[in-house]
C-alpha cells in the first residue's frame, strides 16, 4: 500500500457510495482528506465512519458544487490553508435518468455543471499549488456508461465522456510540471446510483452476466485503483482510463 502521509488530497462526492470508502482509505493511508460534498445525513455517516476508526484526518468541507466560482475561490483556500492540495479526486456527479427528450436545458446544465464544470474549478484552483511544487495527481472519475448500452442518462453519458477526454487533455498541459491526470471508470456498485433502476434483480443478473468476475463491485474496489493513481508508482501513467467493472468493458 502507498504511503500518503503529508499528501493533502480534494475529494469531492465523499460522503457518496464510493466517496465514503475512499475518503477513509486515504485517510488510512495518511493523507489529509478534504471531503467535499453537501449531502447532511451522508455527512453524517462519514463522519461517524472517521471516527469510529480513529480517522481525524477526514475534514469534512460542504460545498455545493454546483456553484463554480464559489467551489474555485473555497478551494483556492483551502490550498492556501493546507500549503497546496496535491491530489484532487472528482468523483461527484449526479445521474438523472429519463427519456432525452424530457430534459429541459436547465437539468441539462445542472449534469455538466456538478459532473465536470466543478472539476474544472477544483484543479484550477489546486493547480498553482501543484505546479510550484512540480508534483500532482488528478484522478477524474467516468463511467463504462460512456461506452453505450444504458438509455435514459444523456447528460450524465455525456458529463463522463468530458471526463475522459479532459483527463486527456490535462495529462498534455500539466505532464511537464510533474502532475499527472488520469480516470478510473467504474461498473455497476450497489450505491445509490443504482437505486434508479425500476427492477433491482433484473439489474443484478444483468450485471453479473456482463461481467467477467462473478461477484459485485465493492467501494474498496475503487478506492484501490485511486490509490494507485495518486501514489508515486504510477508517476509514469498519465492522460490513462482504467475501467474498474470486473471485466465488462474491455477497450
Ligand atoms: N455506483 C456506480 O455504480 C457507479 C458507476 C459508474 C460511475 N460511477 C461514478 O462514481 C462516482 C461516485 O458515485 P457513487 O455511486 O458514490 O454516487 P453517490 O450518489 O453515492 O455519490 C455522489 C456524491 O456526490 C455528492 N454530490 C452531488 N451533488 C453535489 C453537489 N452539488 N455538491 C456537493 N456534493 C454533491 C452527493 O451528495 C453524493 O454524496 C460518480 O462520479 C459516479 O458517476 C458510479
Amino acid at each position: 500500500m502507498p504511503d500518503l502521509a503529508g499528501r493533502v488530497v480534494l475529494l469531492t462526492g465523499a460522503a457518496g457510495g464510493l466517496g465514503a470508502d475512499v475518503a477513509l482509505t486515504f485517510a488510512a493511508q495518511g493523507a489529509r482528506v478534504i471531503a467535499v460534498d453537501i449531502d447532511e445525513p451522508k455527512i453524517a455517516s462519514l463522519s461517524a465512519r472517521a471516527a469510529a476508526i480513529g480517522q481525524g484526518a477526514v475534514q469534512i468541507e460542504r460545498l455545493d458544487l454546483s456553484k463554480p466560482e464559489r467551489v474555485r475561490s473555497r478551494v483556492a483556500e483551502l490550498a492556501g490553508q493546507y500549503g497546496a492540495i496535491d491530489t484532487v479526486i472528482n468523483n461527484a456527479a449526479i445521474y438523472p435518468s429519463k427519456p432525452f427528450e424530457q430534459y429541459d436545458f436547465a437539468e441539462w446544465e445542472a449534469v455538466q455543471r456538478i459532473n465536470v464544470t466543478a472539476a474544472v474549478a477544483c484543479v484550477q484552483a489546486a493547480l498553482p499549488g501543484m505546479r510550484r511544487r512540480g508534483f500532482g495527481r488528478i484522478v477524474n472519475v467516468s463511467s463504462i456508461t460512456r461506452s453505450g448500452g444504458w438509455a435514459n442518462l444523456a447528460p450524465y453519458v455525456a458529463s463522463k465522456g468530458a471526463m475522459v477526454t479532459l483527463t486527456r487533455a490535462w495529462a498534455r498541459e500539466f505532464g511537464p510540471c510533474g502532475i499527472t491526470a488520469n480516470c478510473i471508470a467504474p461498473g455497476a456498485f450497489p450505491t445509490d446510483a443504482e437505486r434508479i433502476h425500476p427492477d433491482p434483480e433484473g439489474y443484478v443478473r444483468f450485471v453479473l452476466d456482463h461481467q467477467s468476475i462473478k461477484r459485485r463491485g465493492r467501494p474498496a474496489d475503487i478506492a484501490a485503483a485511486m490509490l494507485f493513481f495518486a501514489s508515486e508508482a504510477a508517476g509514469f501513467i498519465t492522460g490513462q482510463t482504467l475501467n474498474v467493472d470486473g471485466g465488462w468493458i474491455m477497450m
